[in-house]
């Protein structure tokens, strides 16, 4: 167990936050939840995930019921709580711009900082533009107590959401940047459960600390984005997507993961991550060398648009008045967020054309109706189905990816469906009489 008198808190409890606070006082920290949202904070406080995250819940409550997590709304309480700071806000696209918003990171600075009662090391874990340590160095030094010395180190996170909670028990790496040999030491002791079970411990500057998650996810997206485009070949070439990637797959240079051509990617990360990195490039006088994100950006947006044009062929050119059934909301399975969901923006463009969209989605229910309010919701996959012209899967949820063929087409006549995932075997359904499409297959 970790040293319960190393005092933490955890600044923004969203999907990054509140899974890094749960799992840091798990492994025996006593850390302090701090979010401006008291929702958010009530529900913690009372051991329950604010969102839908498997195992989260359990760890919750093991955490919360110990008395090692608390929470508040009030950065001066966090200023006091403890010396190391963890911000975890969310730096979302900027309205009108492809930078990131620093916003919240700001704001986090600007009400801990002038309130500190001891020296301390503020850890940022939000995803950020490079440069915005040494920013935010300058920042702490014009606000801080004179008598107080506060240090900054930055520190990614590469959690995918559905998998969190073991993505942080158990991250692939530490990526810690920080050129100051006591923060390194003080962030070893915080992460010393990790350490102790092997995960590589990477120490290195600041800026190539910031650089590296973007630079990651920017590889994920690029990954996606081939396999994508290769797809539109396939179909033209009248080859299977599905087999090629397995083929290419096998040499370990490529691997095989992140290769699932389909409606592509969504989320709270990838989309916006690229998107500012470009921007980046620009203020840092680079932006050609990352011109070909802007590709990748395309080819993934283009999915969205093949997948609501296909459905319009499927039902003979025209969508109006015509019912469809949308299996998925979230933008990935094991989540319920519908951030920039290809899922969600398939049903709203069908719905502008003027068909009559049913979603379902086992967990994404509530945030897709907050999201999207004009679409119809309903309550399960049979109902979303019944009487359907054409059925869209584009969320792999293991109960969509288990559909019976068979007793799903007694439901709907048309047997029509779209595998927006590649995740159906064509074979099992084409015999279950259904007029079966994939993406890049045939
Ligand atoms: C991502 C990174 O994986 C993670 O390391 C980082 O910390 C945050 O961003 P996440 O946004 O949770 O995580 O989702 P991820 O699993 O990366 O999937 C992103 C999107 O790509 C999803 O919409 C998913 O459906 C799609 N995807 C993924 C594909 O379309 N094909 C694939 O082969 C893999």
């Amino acid at each position: 167990m970790a040293n319960p008198s190393i005092r933490v808190t955890v600044i923004g409890t969203g999907y990054l936050g509140a899974v890094h606070a749960a799992v840091m006082a798990d492994q025996g920290l006593t850390v302090l939840g701090v979010d401006l949202d008291q929702a958010k904070i009530d529900a913690l406080a009372k051991g329950e995930a604010p969102f839908f995250e498997p195992g989260l819940n359990e760890v919750l409550e093991r955490a919360v019921s110990s008395g090692r997590l608390t929470f508040t709304t009030n950065l001066q309480e966090a200023a006091e709580f403890g010396d190391i700071h963890f911000i975890c806000v969310g730096t979302p696209q900027k309205a009108g711009s492809n930078a990131a918003d620093l916003r919240h990171v700001n704001a986090a600075v600007d009400g801990l900082v002038p309130n500190l009662t001891q020296d301390s090391i503020i850890i940022g874990k939000s995803t950020v533009p490079a440069g915005t340590s040494k920013a935010l160095e300058e920042r702490i030094e014009e606000i801080r107590p004179r008598n107080i010395q506060v240090r900054l180190a930055w520190n990614p996170e590469f959690l995918r959401e559905g998998h969190a909670v073991k993505d942080t028990q158990l991250p692939d790496r530490l990526v810690v940047g920080t050129d100051d040999d006591e923060v390194d030491a003080r962030i070893r002791e915080v992460y010393a459960k990790q350490i102790e079970a092997g995960v590589p411990y990477l120490r290195m500057d600041t800026a190539t600390a910031e650089l590296v998650k973007v630079a990651a996810n920017s590889f994920l997206a690029t990954k996606i984005s081939f396999i994508n485009a290769i797809a539109e070949v396939c179909e033209q070439a009248g080859a299977d997507v599905t087999a090629l990637a397995n083929a290419i797959g096998y040499d370990e240079r490529i691997g095989k993961s992140f290769l699932r051509a389909g409606v592509g990617f969504g989320g709270g990360c990838l989309p916006k991550d690229i998107r500012a990195f470009m921007a980046r490039a620009g203020q840092l006088g680079v932006d050609d060398a990352l011109v070909f994100l802007k590709e990748i950006d395309n080819i993934n947006l283009r999915q969205r648009q093949r997948v609501a044009r296909l459905a319009a062929e499927m039902l003979g050119g025209n969508v109006i008045g015509k019912p469809v059934a949308v299996l998925g909301a979230a933008f990935k399975p094991d989540s319920d967020d519908v951030r920039d969901s290809p899922a969600l923006d398939v049903a709203a463009t069908l719905h502008l054309q003027g068909a009559k969209v049913l979603v379902y989605d086992p967990y994404a229910m509530e945030n897709a109706a907050a999201a999207y309010p004009p679409l119809n919701y309903v309550e399960s996959a049979a109902e979303a189905v019944r009487d359907a012209e054409l059925v869209l899967l584009l969320t792999e949820w293991e109960e969509f990816t288990a559909l019976d063929p068979v007793a799903l087409g007694e439901l709907t006549p048309a047997r029509r469906i779209i595998d927006g995932r590649n995740v159906l075997d064509p074979k099992k359904w084409r015999e279950a009489g259904w007029t079966f499409r994939g993406l890049g297959r045939q």
